[in-house]
């Protein structure tokens, strides 16, 4: 048997030594999930850490997502985010992930000044480390979507409680109720497939509405709060992990109670660092 060669670890972009060892996720493999019957799982990442640790989970995406205005800034909605915001937050997470596809939210109205805008813009989260874009809505700037896919950008697609309409909308409530909205979401959501997006996020909808367009989109659905007969669903990190004990809607489920667990670990830290067990011989420096 030959020699052979070993691949060295792959250190990232730059290291050309190990030739073709690194595989880029892959568009066309997330959104062959939807014939295979295979759920999709995407959560947000904002930082580093958190997405070197989603990183060994068996999420398929990342999300960049605006929340990051609300979940990491404290604001009340998601209106603050700029292009350089969502690219720091998006470079961040691009360090620390290894492998998983990297989608980064179009801030506010950045899809609203015409392709030119939009274009810098994504090639902004782009060149951060995102892999895709998802842009809010679809009706007046369906040609812009258009454009940045024709530029070699994916865009995911997100329709219902697109939370950059929460003025127009008069607070974070469920969309697409009634027939007609029903039908005018649906109408959105061919557009949007029209203009070239490889997947769309449904969030607070009826799930009869979410499983319907999931049936007449060839695209992967993405729900939150959109039912079970979406193609994957989507949830913020922080919300799963019970990070925050003040918000609990009726779409997220808490697989953690990370806000008593982050609590207990700090209380016993300040507890040892009080009654002199912390630091220990083993935990300081010799001279
Ligand atoms: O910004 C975000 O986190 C999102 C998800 C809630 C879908 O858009």
């Amino acid at each position: 048997m030959g020699h052979q060669k070993r691949p060295l670890p792959w250190r990232g972009p730059g290291d050309y030594l190990n030739g073709p060892v690194f595989s880029m996720p892959s568009i066309r493999e997330f959104c062959s999930a939807k014939s295979s019957g295979k759920k999709l799982v995407m959560v947000t990442a904002y930082d580093a850490w958190s997405a070197r640790l989603l990183s060994d989970s068996p999420v398929d995406a990342l999300l960049v997502g605006d929340s990051a205005m609300m979940v990491m800034h404290g604001d009340g909605d998601t209106l603050g985010a700029t292009p350089d915001l969502m690219a720091m937050h998006t470079r961040a997470v691009a360090k620390g992930n290894r492998g998983k596809l990297v989608v980064a939210d179009m801030p506010f109205l950045s899809v609203r000044k015409g392709a030119s805008h939009a274009l810098d813009c994504a090639a902004a989260l782009l060149r951060a480390g995102a892999h895709a874009v998802k842009v809010e809505g679809v009706r007046g700037h369906a040609d812009v979507i258009h454009h940045l896919v024709e530029s070699g950008i994916p865009v995911m697609g997100h329709l219902g409680l697109t939370p950059q309409s929460v003025n127009l909308f008069g607070g974070f409530t469920v969309q697409a109720r009634g027939i007609e909205a029903a039908a005018k979401l649906k109408e959105d959501a061919h557009a949007l497939w029209q203009a070239g997006a490889f997947a769309v996020v449904l969030e607070c909808i009826p799930h009869v509405v979410a499983t319907e367009v999931t049936k007449e989109l060839p695209i992967p659905t993405i729900g939150i709060g959109a039912g079970s007969g979406c193609d994957g669903q989507v949830l913020v990190l922080h919300d799963l992990l019970g990070l925050n004990p003040d918000f609990k809607p009726r779409f997220v489920r808490r697989y953690a109670d990370g806000a008593a667990t982050v609590i207990d670990a700090v209380s016993r830290f300040a507890a040892d660092v009080k009654s002199g067990e912390f630091p220990n011989t083993k935990e300081q420096f010799d001279t």
